[in-house]
């Protein structure tokens, strides 16, 4: 069995939660995109794990792997081994596998990805994690690759090549040419990759065979379908696809071979950085569900925006992704609102518009129609069945169901485990 995870919205919508609960089921847990712009956040009990790059599979017995379309900060992933190591929990080649290809973060990508930034008039608000200028050097063919990290006879050659060129760039941005050959960065990077030479793999093949073997294999998406780079509300978007399809592409699986497309989708919804957000709740409401729903950047600590449950969004996000199911998280946050408002369409320039136009501008001008649903005041999070919610809470999902008509699996209650029923 193949299964795809993506966010149906603008990234943060609990993938890492739906994830860990449903990789007991999984015999392998793959990243297909994105880098340590990622933070999905698996609570167990007390504990709290904030992943950037490792899988939320590798809490339980999956394999995890990185595939060959992810940005990889090698420091990153260091940090959060030994993370792991401090809980106890170990992480090795047998347990992690990085694709040969995967392409690397330099020190100096983190630098022109902030310096651009800073030079922008109109901010993207990245995460300033390198992310686009590793990208950038991906599809130039200007890319470390993991195979290349681990070989410093190669690393230092890829480095003689590339160095002149990168320097020139970054003195064209205005900052510092030194980072590209900093000795201290240099020997650092080649340490990291004598570190993980061990984790090396083909990905692509390891996926095809264990589906040949009849395991089951899932693909963990990084950020939201409407940051896609493509089909997403340019220019505010991330630099990979984040959609189903993406997973095919950048783990190297053919498409006829996914079984289900699952989404993850919040009970309102949120963005971090700029770009439009129609619904978006600015005053005492905003405030509020950022509050109760604890909404601050799991990677940069910034507060996201929030805004009530965007069905053109999210109509959107089903036709580009396929979904065949829905997992919908945090419920309970909306708990204490009264009404429940779902925005069922726009109007925009004169227009009723019951999907969003293409273009971002246009957007941005869009104004949210309404229906209003009666909300509940009892307290959700220890709710261990559908049938035990409150009616009102009962009426907002199913009504949610019948207008995306796609159905939902699982209900979300609370950032831990337990806090998940299935929805029958
Ligand atoms: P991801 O990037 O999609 O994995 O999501 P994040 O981890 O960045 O953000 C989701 C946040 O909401 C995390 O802090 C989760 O612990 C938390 N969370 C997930 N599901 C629920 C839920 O159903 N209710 C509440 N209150 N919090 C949740
Ligand atoms: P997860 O996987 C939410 C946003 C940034 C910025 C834009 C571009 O946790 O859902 P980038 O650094 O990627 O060039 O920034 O994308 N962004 C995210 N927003 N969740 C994420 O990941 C994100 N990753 C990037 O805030 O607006
Ligand atoms: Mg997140």
């Amino acid at each position: 069995m193949f299964t795809i995870i993506t966010g149906a919205q603008f990234g943060d919508e609990g993938k890492g939660k739906i994830v860990d609960l449903l990789a007991k089921d999984y015999n392998i847990v793959a990243r297909f995109q994105g880098g340590n712009n990622a933070g999905h956040t698996v609570r167990v009990g007390d504990e709290v794990y904030k992943l950037h790059l490792i899988p939320s599979g590798i809490l339980l017995d999956s394999r995890v792997l990185i595939g060959p379309g992810v940005v990889l900060n090698p420091e990153v992933l260091a940090e959060e081994i030994t993370m792991f190591e401090k809980h106890g929990i170990k992480v090795n080649a047998e347990k992690l596998g990085v694709d040969a290809k995967t392409s690397i973060i330099m020190p100096y990508h983190i630098e022109m990805d902030g310096l651009r930034e800073a030079s922008r008039e109109k901010k993207i608000g990245t995460t300033k994690r390198g992310i686009g200028y590793a990208y950038i050097d991906k599809v130039a063919r200007d890319e470390f690759r993991m195979a290349e990290l681990v070989d410093q006879e190669r690393f230092l050659a890829r480095l003689e090549e590339l160095a002149p060129q990168k320097e020139k760039e970054i003195a064209a941005l205005g900052g510092d040419p030194k980072i590209v050959r900093d000795p201290a960065l240099i020997d650092r990077y080649i340490e990291l990759g004598k570190k993980f030479a061990t984790y090396v793999t083909d990905v692509s093949m390891e996926i095809n065979k264990a589906l040949d073997e009849g395991k089951h294999v899932m693909a963990e998406a990084a950020q939201g379908t409407h940051l896609d780079v493509i089909h997403g509300t340019q220019k505010f978007v991330t630099s990979s696809s984040t959609i189903a399809g993406s997973a095919c592409a950048n783990l190297g699986v053919g498409p006829t071979r996914v079984d289900n497309v699952i989404a993850i989708v919040k009970a309102y919804i949120t963005r971090v950085g700029e770009g439009p957000l129609p619904t978006e709740l600015t005053g005492e409401l905003g405030e509020r569900l950022q509050k109760a729903g604890g909404e601050f950047g799991t990677t940069t600590g910034r507060g996201r925006r929030c805004g009530w449950f965007d069905l053109p969004l999210l109509k959107k996000a089903i036709a580009l992704n396929g979904y065949t199911e829905i997992s919908l998280t945090k419920l309970d946050v909306l708990t204490g609102l009264n009404p429940i408002r779902i925005c069922t369409g726009y109007t925009c320039k004169g227009e009723k518009l019951e999907y969003p136009p293409e273009l971002t501008e246009d957007l941005a001008e869009c104004k949210p129609v309404y229906e209003d649903l009666p909300g509940w005041e009892t307290d959700l999070t220890e709710v261990k069945d559908f049938e035990e919610l409150p009616e009102n809470a009962i009426n907002y999902v199913k009504r949610l169901e019948e207008l995306m008509k796609v159905p939902i699996n699982y209900i979300s209650v609370g950032p831990g485990r337990a806090q998940t029923f299935k929805k029958e």
